[in-house]
């Protein structure tokens, strides 16, 4: 059985979570695209083992699955290298035993991250809102080709010197041309840190196609993480307020190389309200004492960043869109105590622009950013989740909540989160 995990709305719906959960019955856990843009936070046992990952897939914490990074990802080796060595600071080792890493892979260098800091700068108050990771950059090069650095690269060392060399100061000239840059970067100090990360990551450098269809073909268990969600997905998201790769469910076989057919299940996360870092429309928003308190009770705070997130109602349209783009199975629902306390709670179920109502979500910013929400508002509670270890124990309202958005989307709601520890997800009776 291959499963894999997407986010339904604009990120941080608790997807490390779940991967951590279902990686004790996975034989291989895969990152398969973005970056150090995400943040992916995995809470064990207590409150007190808190784990925030950017690159390494969550399956790392288990210590004896082998994880796998996919040519789909942009690979900032600084950023890995400081996490595995966090990791190895708590007790966890992370090698070539456990870490194998695609040489297909592009490279985050100093140039992109550069490069999103003027570009964000440059436009002001219409900037993106990137994390400023380089990972917009960094695709870019991808695409441009003869501007990019893979993993592999780091195998040759000559032909990376070349590289890297040429690449830097071509940028340098950009940087000065277009934002008037004075500080040029140093391509031997780039190169200097490339030979670094070589001796690091070299180990694990391998063909992961190869390795997965190895897996598939043996009939391994293949848990694949998605990072971002479904409405940051770079073709199919609410662009240009978006991230560079596809990451919603359909960008799985190009950043594996497993064709669509290799996946047996698709589990969307979701949270029980919706939040979105950055910029772009989010048409459920509330900007007020609701998305106050959400993001107060719910901890809302970016995992990269720190930037605190916009809070808003579920809209079960753009999660309902998620659904049909991913092929999604089942839905697992975060959050749910962090909505306590609110009196009543509300779900978007139609969006209405200039007097119509949309039939499908819509395609265009313009249109996007004036849509009327049509809501149904149901029975808040105020009882404390947390402590409950199974759904039948759940109050009523609660589980009407749960209910109410399932018939809406259409599909099962399998799990549903209580809070952010292991324990706290509990599976949903279907009879
Ligand atoms: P990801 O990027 O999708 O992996 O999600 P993040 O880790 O960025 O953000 C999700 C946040 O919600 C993390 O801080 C999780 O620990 C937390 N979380 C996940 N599920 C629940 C839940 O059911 N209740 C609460 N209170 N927190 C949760
Ligand atoms: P996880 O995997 C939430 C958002 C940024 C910005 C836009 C483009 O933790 O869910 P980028 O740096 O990718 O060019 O930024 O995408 N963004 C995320 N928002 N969670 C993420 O990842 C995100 N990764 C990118 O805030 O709006
Ligand atoms: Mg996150």
């Amino acid at each position: 059985m291959n499963t894999c995990v997407v986010g339904l709305q604009w990120g941080d719906e608790g997807k490390g979570k779940i991967v951590d959960i279902l990686s004790e019955s996975a034989d291989m856990v895969i990152r398969y695209s973005g970056g150090a843009n995400a943040g992916h936070t995995v809470v064990r046992e207590d409150n007190e083992a808190k784990f925030a990952l950017h690159l390494l897939p969550s399956g790392i914490l288990r210590g004896n699955i082998p994880c796998v990074i996919t040519n789909g990802v942009v690979l900032d080796a600084e950023v890995l290298i400081n996490e595995i060595a966090g990791l190895k600071d708590r007790g966890i080792e992370v090698s070539e035993k456990n870490l194998l890493i695609s040489g297909r892979a592009h490279m985050v260098m100093e140039y992109h991250k550069k490069y999103d800091r003027l570009s964000e700068a440059a436009l002001g108050k219409g900037k993106i809102g990137t994390t400023v990771r380089g990972i917009g950059p960094c695709y870019s090069d991808k695409v441009t080709r003869m501007t990019a650095i893979r993993v592999a690269d780091l195998l040759d060392l000559d032909v990376l010197r070349e590289k890297v060399f040429r690449i830097v100061e071509l940028k340098n000239k950009i940087f000065t041309a277009v934002y008037n840059d004075t500080e040029p970067l140093d391509p031997q100090q780039i190169f200097d840190k490339c030979r670094l990360w070589a001796d690091h990551i070299r180990p694990m450098i391998t063909d992961t196609t190869y390795l997965l269809h190895k897996a598939w073909a043996q009939g391994k268990n293949m848990l694949f993480e998605g990072a971002q969600g479904t409405l940051l997905d770079l073709d199919h998201g609410t662009f240009p307020y978006v991230t560079s790769s596809n990451s919603s469910a359909v960008g799985l076989p190009a950043a594996t190389g497993l064709p669509a057919k290799a996946i047996d299940r698709y589990i969307g996360v979701v949270k029980s309200y919706t939040t979105r870092v950055g910029g772009g429309p989010f048409p459920s928003e509330q900007d007020n004492k609701v998305g106050d308190t959400i993001r107060e009770q719910g901890h809302e705070y970016g995992t990269t960043t720190g930037r605190p997130r916009r809070c808003g109602w579920f809209d079960a349209v753009c999660v309902g869109y998620a659904v049909k783009i991913g092929g999604i199975d089942e839905v697992v629902m975060q959050h749910l105590d962090t909505l306590h306390g609110l009196e009543e709670l509300k779900v978007c179920v139609s969006y209405h622009h200039k007097g119509k109502k949309l039939d499908f979500f819509p395609a265009e910013e313009v249109v996007l950013k004036d849509v009327e929400c049509e809501y149904v508002t149901l029975k808040g509670y105020n009882d404390n989740l947390r402590e409950m270890t199974s759904y039948s124990d759940l109050p009523e309202a609660v589980k009407t909540y749960v209910k109410t958005v399932e018939d809406i989307l259409g599909i099962p709601i399998t799990m549903v989160g209580v809070g952010p520890g292991r324990a706290q997800t509990l599976s949903v009776p279907h009879t």
